[in-house]
């Protein structure tokens, strides 16, 4: 039988991970954090020495990414901070780099792990490029302003120096950067629903979005 995919698309902090999250604990499926797969590639560019802008560099550590290393608990930790998420938008917009982990995000969709019924990706081309044939595509959005002090108050504890600007400013290159590249730019889908979390708490979120999967 085939497996159920939803798409869950949107920039950066705004909130689409934890409805992903949240989404595949209700549905019981397999959840699937794209950003890990692009942050992971840029985390392993930068521990080798070289910048993310270093192309040979990026391609090499994405087709030689193992997934297995996102679950090792300093590695994850350090996939979350605030460089390693610019640091990924800049490897990302390598189309050598996204054509490297292509097939393993659609695998995913594909043939979830243990057993699952369905998988939920959630990224920036889900909808358009690695699964544009998903039973359910959302694009969660929110107020920059917004999505900068929900990431500000994420990193704070970790990074006493950050502040609210530049948490901002580095949101909104990402988001530019995101967009407007040429291999898989971040953009909805013409059959994806779009949902606003600006004004709405993390649960009038979660009922909102499993309305629109629900359709
Ligand atoms: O979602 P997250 O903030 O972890 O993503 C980090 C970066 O990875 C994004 O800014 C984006 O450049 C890239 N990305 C992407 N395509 C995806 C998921 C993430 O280009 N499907």
């Amino acid at each position: 039988m085939r497996r159920k995919i939803i798409a869950v698309d949107g920039p950066a902090a705004s909130g689409k991970g934890t409805l992903a999250r949240r989404l595949a604990a209700h549905f019981d499926y397999a959840y699937l954090d794209t950003g890990a797969l692009y942050r992971a590639v840029a985390l392993n560019v930068i521990r080798k020495g070289c910048v993310p802008g270093d192309t040979s560099a990026a391609v090499e550590a994405a087709q030689n990414l193992d997934m297995a290393q996102l679950d090792a608990p300093e590695f994850a930790r350090s996939l979350r901070t605030a460089q390693t998420g610019l640091a990924a938008s800049i490897v990302a917009a390598e189309p050598e780099v996204r054509a490297a982990i292509l097939q393993a995000q659609r695998q995913f969709g594909e043939t979830p792990p243990d057993g699952k019924q369905g998988a939920i990706l959630d990224g920036r081309d889900i909808g358009t490029t690695v699964c544009p044939n998903a039973d359910a595509k959302l694009f969660i959005t929110a107020r920059a302003q917004v999505r900068a002090e929900r990431r500000w108050k994420e990193l704070v504890g970790e990074d006493k120096e950050l502040t609210l600007a530049n948490v901002l400013a580095d949101i909104e290159a990402r988001d530019a950067r995101d967009a407007g590249r040429a291999t898989a730019p971040m953009k909805q889908a013409e059959d994806a629903h779009l949902l606003d979390t600006s004004d709405l708490s993390i649960e009038e979120a979660f009922a909102a979005a499993l309305a629109l999967v629900n359709g």
